[in-house]
């Protein structure tokens, strides 16, 4: 994938009424956008209504956001799934349940978790960098939307912890991955299957997280890591971004060519910002 150098037109982002009924906020200042996950009272436990608005709003983010950062109101990151959507009575108000997708074919049922998965993927998206904002519960598809993203800061009280396990699940909501490449196999297999708590300064050890700070500090460091982010001249974060993620699955000269694609471009970009080249 090439990093985008021009302006696309992309979908309309999903209304300010509309994230805010599933439990959404979103919010733009400067080159740096914030995606809250805002159902406090339940510690930020997410549904599928709020993962295909994810999806959305991810496809909607316009080409002067550099740095989108994902964070929980209320001190807790997210408790995961909501467990109503477990329940085999179904949620009861009318909402979209995992619990449903049981009564259609196995295929069908794969199809709509790929819907939700893409309320995850967009974090992926070169276009910008991702920085997941964690403080407190990190639960299942809590830990799962914090691996989405390029980096994790978290405050000291942060407690990551993939319970699908003992749900008698799996991670399906594109954490594995990102897991595995960062704490290795054997490690990324013990906190699946044994789903315990992971904290501040092993998350900080195991390559998990970035950085920790205490909680009160947590806000300002990402505001200046973001701001770092944003410093070199707008591509270059994209383009790198292209060039590493997925580098260790590539061979070496399908790295290599990538390496030269994007820098013709930077040569380009740099020049035309000397008012030089073509
Ligand atoms: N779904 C729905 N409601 C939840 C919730 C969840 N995941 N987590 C918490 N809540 C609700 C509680 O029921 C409680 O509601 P009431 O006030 O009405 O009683 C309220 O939020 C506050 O909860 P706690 O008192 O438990 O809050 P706490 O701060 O003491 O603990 C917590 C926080 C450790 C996250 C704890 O709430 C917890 O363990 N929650 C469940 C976590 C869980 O098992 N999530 C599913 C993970 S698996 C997954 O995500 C599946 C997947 O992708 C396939």
């Amino acid at each position: 994938m090439t990093a985008a150098t021009e302006p696309t037109t992309r979908p309309a982002a999903p209304s300010a009424e509309e994230l805010a009924a599933v439990g959404l906020r979103y919010e733009v200042e400067g080159p740096v956008a914030t995606i809250t996950l805002d159902r406090p009272e339940v510690r930020n436990a997410q549904t599928p209504a709020m993962w295909r608005a994810l999806g959305a709003l991810g496809r909607a983010i316009g080409d002067d956001v550099r740095v989108v950062v994902v964070t929980g109101a209320g001190g807790t990151f997210s408790s995961g799934l909501d467990r109503r959507m477990l329940d085999p009575r179904g949620p009861g108000d009318g909402q979209e349940s995992v619990v449903a997708l049981l009564a259609g074919t196995d295929e069908a049922m794969a199809d709509t978790i790929g819907e939700y998965q893409e309320g995850f993927t967009f974090l992926r998206d070169p276009r910008f960098v991702s920085i997941a904002k964690v403080s407190g519960h990190a639960v299942g598809a809590g830990f799962q939307l914090a691996l989405s993203c390029d980096f994790r800061i978290v405050a000291d009280d942060v407690a990551f912890a993939m319970k699908e396990s003992a749900l008698g699940l799996v991670p399906d909501l594109t954490g594995t991955q990102p897991l595995v490449e960062a704490v290795g196999y054997s490690r990324a297999l013990e906190i699946c299957l044994t789903a315990r708590t992971v904290g501040a300064e092993e998350s900080v050890r195991l390559g998990l997280a970035l950085q920790a700070h205490p909680v009160a500090e947590l806000d300002e460091a990402v505001a200046t890591f973001a701001a770092a982010i944003c410093t070199p001249m707008p591509g270059v974060a994209s383009a790198t971004k292209t060039i590493l993620q997925g580098a260790q699955q590539r061979d070496l000269d399908t790295q290599r060519r990538i390496e030269r694609t994007e820098q013709v471009q930077r040569f380009r970009a740099v020049a035309a910002a000397l008012g030089q080249g073509r």
